[in-house]
């Protein structure tokens, strides 16, 4: 995602500015000492499957019972088939298939899937049909199952994201494969949407309206928009996507509004005014970067990745705007366009939902993850590559008032790689359960996802992002970038109350890596396509190429290298990033000192608070690493034989 924070965060902290953290005098009090969770009014949901309709799906939890009911309706009069997928296919899928036969009666059975064939009927039957019902257009089925039924021909239904699977059979015969499908993802057990009232709202839409870019495959494009005169604080409560006719819903890959900070005593209108309300432009070419204020637009307000639905903040908690007289939004949205069609106008955009009602939390945004670095770099032909960002404990120490904060949203993002993720907390030795955990991710399917119990943060505890990526398909290095074909491990938390923390973040000091592919100086340059890139200056026989060619040119991936490399990048110091305003904002720290230089710093340790001296000399970084733990979570296993059966 094109996170400006991230993109400057190696800039920022080594060149022309340390956003480290200077802690804020005030926090806001809360004393509940409950967590809250999050209890759906409805736990009904339902989703089209089939773009015009013809395939729904309803469905509902028992938590009590651990099992899930699915109302499925096809418009077929042949067999109708419904299944879960880890991965879209029909590889690994657990599948339903029923109907109404010619002579009335119902079939029905429960099926798994091993490859782009008729699924096989599974030894154990594990669902069960309540009811089945055709009209001379429809066939409906209602089927039970538990959420695990500890079959492994069955796919347990978890936090991951799931794709549900169907078919519109043409006959009754179901070993006749002919017929419609289509695949949907899914995660099943988030809660459903709160029912809001959006008429007691007011709202606006920054929109942008244009023929998509075709010179690449994809295109990162930035507007910046003036906001309402709200006149008094006021809370942002929601955000609905608009996406305009077919085109839009295609070729819109994600979105990212950002809130953009006038520097102290400059003119909010002056600054931004200009690029307000005009179609705007790449968002990273050198020319647009060198133009427009980006940099002031780097607070991340909110995300969508495609799938993504609307989102409406819990009650008690609302994103304070309206303190400033004229505030300015920038966004930015990733067009995908990968036959480079030229000929693509549609409208995408998001209608932000306020309020001046004012909520009993103000509500932030922060990213936790690896920067976009080239160090975040993951060899040709891997099954499970990892890479981790730590959120540090001197951070969480300096940032995070003694109550704590509270995660109550997150969109865990990577790119096309990217295949699982996990958000771990660690507090005195021993590990907590996952913040959030996703064994099945799907690029094609971020969604912001509230948390079913809020998760609190105190002092003192650590994060680690873990994200693991298959580059079977790769015959070249994948390095960190805003193109979809380079990578990302970054998770956005939304929590309350806000605090002057934007982003906990590490990266893998990549002087380390130079060593060890024999590059003696670089230049760093932005504005290249995919991001910023270290392009070598020295040695003389490397000269102009980038990180990744002299990578590429000179490595053989054996299985030993590769896991040398695994190693250095998991197990070994990070450097540990702790940034809070971005630069430009009120209580901004001072810029470092003329003459500041990565080369000069020294090392800290982890827990330590990283150092802020704004006259004396330049700060150290501070190494970050996993700490030592007495214990590890390990998830429950659901899978306990006694206690799996349904009542009926
Ligand atoms: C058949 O059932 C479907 C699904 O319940 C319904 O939408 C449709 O109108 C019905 N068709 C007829 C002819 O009753
Ligand atoms: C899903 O995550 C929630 C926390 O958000 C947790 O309480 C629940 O046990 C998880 N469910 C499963 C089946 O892992
Ligand atoms: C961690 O342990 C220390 C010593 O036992 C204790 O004082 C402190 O409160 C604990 N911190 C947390 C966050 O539980
Ligand atoms: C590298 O590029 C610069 C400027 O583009 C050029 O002056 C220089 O000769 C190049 N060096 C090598 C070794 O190709």
């Amino acid at each position: 995602m094109g996170i400006k924070e991230q993109l400057f965060s190696l800039e920022s902290f080594f060149l022309f500015m340390c956003m480290c953290l200077v802690p804020t005098p005030s926090h806001t009090q809360f004393t509940d000492n409950h967590n809250n969770v999050l209890v759906p009014s409805n736990t009904r949901q339902r989703e089209v499957l089939e773009a015009n309709g013809r395939v729904v799906v309803e469905w509902e939890i028992n938590f009590d019972q651990k099992s899930i009911t699915f109302d499925v309706t096809g418009e077929t009069t042949g067999y109708l088939g419904f299944g879960l997928s880890p991965a879209g296919g029909m590889q690994g899928a657990d599948i339903v298939i029923g109907g109404i036969a010619n002579d009335g009666t119902s079939y029905f059975g429960d099926y798994h899937g091993e490859g782009d064939f008729a699924p096989r009927r599974d030894t154990s039957q594990d669902w069960r049909l309540i009811s089945a019902f055709e009209n001379t257009t429809h066939t409906f089925l209602r089927v039970t199952r538990l959420l695990d039924s500890c079959d492994h021909q069955d796919v347990p239904i978890t936090n991951d994201t799931l794709s549900l699977i169907w078919a519109l059979g043409r006959e009754d015969d179901v070993t006749y494969h002919a017929g419609e499908r289509g695949t949907v993802a899914m995660n099943l057990l988030d809660p459903p949407q709160p029912n809001v009232d959006i008429s007691a709202f007011k709202s606006w839409e920054m929109t942008v309206d244009l023929v998509m870019p075709s010179e690449k495959s994809y295109a990162y494009w930035c507007t910046i928009y003036k906001g309402p005169q709200f006149g008094t604080k006021t809370h942002i409560v929601g955000f609905r996507p608009v996406l305009k006719g077919p085109l839009a819903v295609k070729h819109t890959h994600h979105f990212v509004i950002y809130r953009c900070t006038n520097p102290p005593g400059a003119d909010a209108n002056k600054i931004f005014g200009p690029f307000a309300d005009v179609r705007g432009d790449n968002c990273y070419t050198k020319e647009a970067m060198a133009r427009r204020p980006s940099q002031l637009c780097s607070a991340v307000l909110y995300v969508w990745g495609a799938g993504g639905k609307d989102m409406f903040l819990p009650e008690h908690v609302g994103y304070p705007v309206g303190e400033e007289k004229n505030e300015y939004f920038m966004l930015e949205i990733h067009y995908d366009n990968p036959q480079q069609v030229t000929d693509a106008k549609f409208s995408t955009g998001v209608e932000v939902f306020y309020t001046d009602k004012l909520r009993k939390y103000d509500a932030a945004l922060m990213t936790i993850g690896h920067t976009v670095v080239a160090s975040l770099m993951i060899p040709p032909q891997q099954k499970d590559f990892q890479i981790v960002g730590h959120c540090s404990t001197g951070c969480t120490n300096l940032a995070i008032p003694p109550e704590g904060m509270n995660i109550f949203n997150i969109l865990m993002h990577t790119h096309l790689q990217g295949k699982k993720m996990r958000l771990r907390q660690f507090r005195n030795g021993t590990e907590l359960p996952w913040v959030s955990n996703d064994e099945h991710y799907n690029f094609n399917y971020q969604k912001n996802r509230p948390l079913l119990e809020e998760r609190r943060i105190l002092p003192g505890d650590s994060l680690a992002f873990e994200c693991h990526y298959d580059t079977t398909t790769r015959d070249k290095i994948t390095t960190a970038g805003y193109s979809t074909r380079d990578e990302m491990c970054e998770a956005f938390i939304w929590y309350y109350p806000k605090l002057a923390l934007e982003s906990c973040a590490s990266f893998f000091p990549i002087e380390e890596l130079y060593k060890k592919f024999g590059i003696k100086d670089v230049e760093w340059r932005v504005g290249l396509e995919g991001g910023p890139q270290p392009i070598i200056t020295k040695p003389a026989s490397m000269a102009n190429k980038t990180f990744s060619q002299v990578v590429n040119e000179n490595t053989n991936w054996t299985p030993k290298v590769v896991e040398e490399l695994q190693r250095l990048l998991v197990d070994s110091d990070h450097i540990a990033i702790c940034s809070g305003k971005p630069p430009g904002s009120r209580n901004e720290p001072p810029p470092p000192p003329p003459g500041f230089k990565p080369e000069n710093m020294k090392r800290g340790r982890d827990g330590e608070a990283p150092p802020f001296h704004p006259q004396g000399p330049p700060p150290k970084p501070i190494t970050v690493n996993y700490p030592k733990l007495d214990q590890y979570y390990t998830p429950p296993q659901s899978c306990n034989l006694a206690e799996n059966v349904i009542d009926s």
